[in-house]
């Protein structure tokens, strides 16, 4: 399966945010990071700066709610442009409700799961979901060290997704690195965050092309 890469802007410089989204521009995705300071420990930004965000990018936006309030804000995001939009189980009160609302508002809907939330509860409802998530790392901080106890719950939705035929896809979301992210490829993850791999090497288009490679396209 054709591996994807989506770079976290979270590791890029907030003050030159254009410049830094077109250094991404060979990446499929731009992964942007909303966090509330209250389902997470950090607070990042909101609507209107995803706005200006989705229309400058070279690539298609790729939002992740870090945020309690999951319910109230998520089809905002869709109506606002993003191609994808993924929240978490954890906040969610009606997450197929939800997923629904965001496929009827244009964008891709996507669940989140933290490191030690079952896949379980989600593998019946796999058709409702364009993706899910598999976080890597607690979330809240980028440049976090990949915890491999996730592995096994990313072969479980694959072994899942690929028995059903569903075309929902897995992407994953911490630690993800040249050192790492063959063995979630292997996993069976075909969506790739990078944050501070990508915006730490000195060309990231560069480093978007060797992830891609070494993730086995
Ligand atoms: C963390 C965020 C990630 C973060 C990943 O909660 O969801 O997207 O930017 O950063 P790295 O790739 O540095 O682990
Ligand atoms: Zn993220």
């Amino acid at each position: 399966m054709h591996a994807q890469i989506s770079p976290s802007i979270l590791s890029a410089d907030f003050t030159n945010l254009e410049r830094d989204l077109h250094r991404i521009s060979r990446a499929d995705w731009a992964h942007v990071d909303v966090m509330d300071n209250h389902f997470v420990p950090n607070l990042t930004l909101g609507l209107p700066v995803v706005r200006r965000i989705i229309e400058v990018a070279p690539v298609p936006v790729d939002v992740h709610l870090m945020i309690e309030s999951a319910d109230r804000w998520a089809v905002d995001y869709a109506h606002a442009g993003a191609a994808s939009v993924t929240f978490h189980a954890e906040a969610a009160q009606a997450a197929v409700r939800l997923a629904r609302e965001i496929r009827s508002a244009g964008a891709r809907a996507s669940i989140a799961l933290r490191p030690a939330t079952p896949v379980e509860p989600l593998l019946d409802l796999l058709p409702e979901f364009d993706m899910v998530l598999v976080m890597t790392v607690e979330p809240g901080f980028g440049g976090q060290a990949f915890i491999e106890g996730t592995l096994p719950k990313i072969r479980r939705l694959r072994a899942a997704i690929d028995e059903q035929g569903a075309d929902t896809w897995i992407q994953v979301d911490g630690g993800v690195s040249r050192s790492t992210i063959a063995q979630v490829a292997e996993a069976g993850a075909n969506v790739f965050v990078a944050g501070s791999a990508v915006y730490g090497a000195e060309d990231p288009n560069a480093e978007i092309d060797a992830l891609r490679g070494l993730a086995g396209e």
